[in-house]
């Protein structure tokens, strides 16, 4: 999609806006993770994430993007990515993914994550967690690789790691019509940050780049179709979809994970890489 395109390199002091606005996103998230709740409404989830944002004195960064209404995606059970809030009720064992995005001083941040409501099916839960593995094995691999090919081989090496015994046995699908990509000045820039194994090396992982990276894993394949409403996308076997996001920076120090609170220290850590200080 942006093959050739010029990437935009970001300074350390650029990096520390969109951290801010990273955080203002992680806080919007995690609002929604505390409060969600069987009988809430999709659109409910949505006006928490607006609160959370308006308070913050930022800006929604999908609310008018391309005609968007709302400030969130919310992609319930086979719903996988870009799901519109509205009068949805939702159910317990529900899979919920809420994606979000704002914008400080015209610098963006954009994250998601799934929760599955009580009375899980554990197969779900098993769901959400390999996508949320295999989301840090992608940002690890921007600290320890110099092309962004190395994210979607990490995705893929924990598919093929994990059990799936749960699943039927059954390896989960990992998404290729919807991809990550670059963000800073615009939520979307090139480079495209592929979540899945393929043949190109991908772009130079360098100083200064920023990216999202946001595999999204099914329990049925891959294929995906997008409803009449021209943005709900869904698993093309009905099988239940994880989504999960960070936006991270890569820095001459190292990597750091601008929606999180932590950069991402504690979990990657786990992988064995140390953030670098962005202070
Ligand atoms: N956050 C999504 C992404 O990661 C984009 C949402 S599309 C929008 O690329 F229209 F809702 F903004
Ligand atoms: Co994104």
């Amino acid at each position: 999609m942006f093959g050739h395109e010029r990437i935009e390199l970001k300074t350390p002091d650029q990096v520390r806006v969109m951290r801010r606005a990273g955080l203002v996103v992680a806080d919007a998230l995690a609002a929604v993770r505390d409060e969600v709740r069987p009988g809430m409404t999709t659109a409910d989830l949505d006006a928490i994430a607006a609160a959370v944002i308006a308070a913050a004195g930022a800006t929604p960064s999908f609310l008018g993007y391309d005609g968007y209404p709302a400030t969130v995606c919310v992609s319930v059970n086979d719903e996988v990515v870009h799901g519109i809030p509205g009068p949805r009720v939702l159910e317990p064992g529900d899979v919920v993914s809420v994606d979000c995005g704002a914008i400080v001083d015209g610098w963006h941040g954009d994250s998601a994550l799934t929760v599955v409501l009580a009375d899980a099916d554990p197969a779900d839960v098993a769901l959400s967690d390999a996508a949320e593995r295999a989301m840090w094995a992608g940002i690890a691999a921007l600290a320890t690789s110099d092309r962004l090919g190395a994210v979607g081989e990490a995705v893929e090496d924990v598919v093929d790691a994990t059990d799936t015994a749960l699943n039927g046995g059954a390896r989960y699908g990992v998404v290729e019509e919807y991809v990550g990509h670059g963000i800073g000045t615009a939520m979307h820039q090139p480079p495209d940050v592929l979540n899945y194994r393929a043949r190109a090396r991908g772009a130079r992982v360098r100083p200064g780049l920023c990216v999202a990276v946001e595999p999204m894993l099914t329990r049925g394949t891959q294929a995906t179709q997008v409803l009449e409403d021209d943005w709900t996308v869904v698993t093309a076997d009905g099988s239940r979809a994880a989504h999960w996001e960070h936006t991270v920076a890569v820095l001459e120090s190292g990597i750091w994970v601008l929606t999180a609170r932590d950069g991402g220290a504690s979990r990657l850590a786990e992988l064995g890489v140390a953030v670098a200080p962005l202070d």
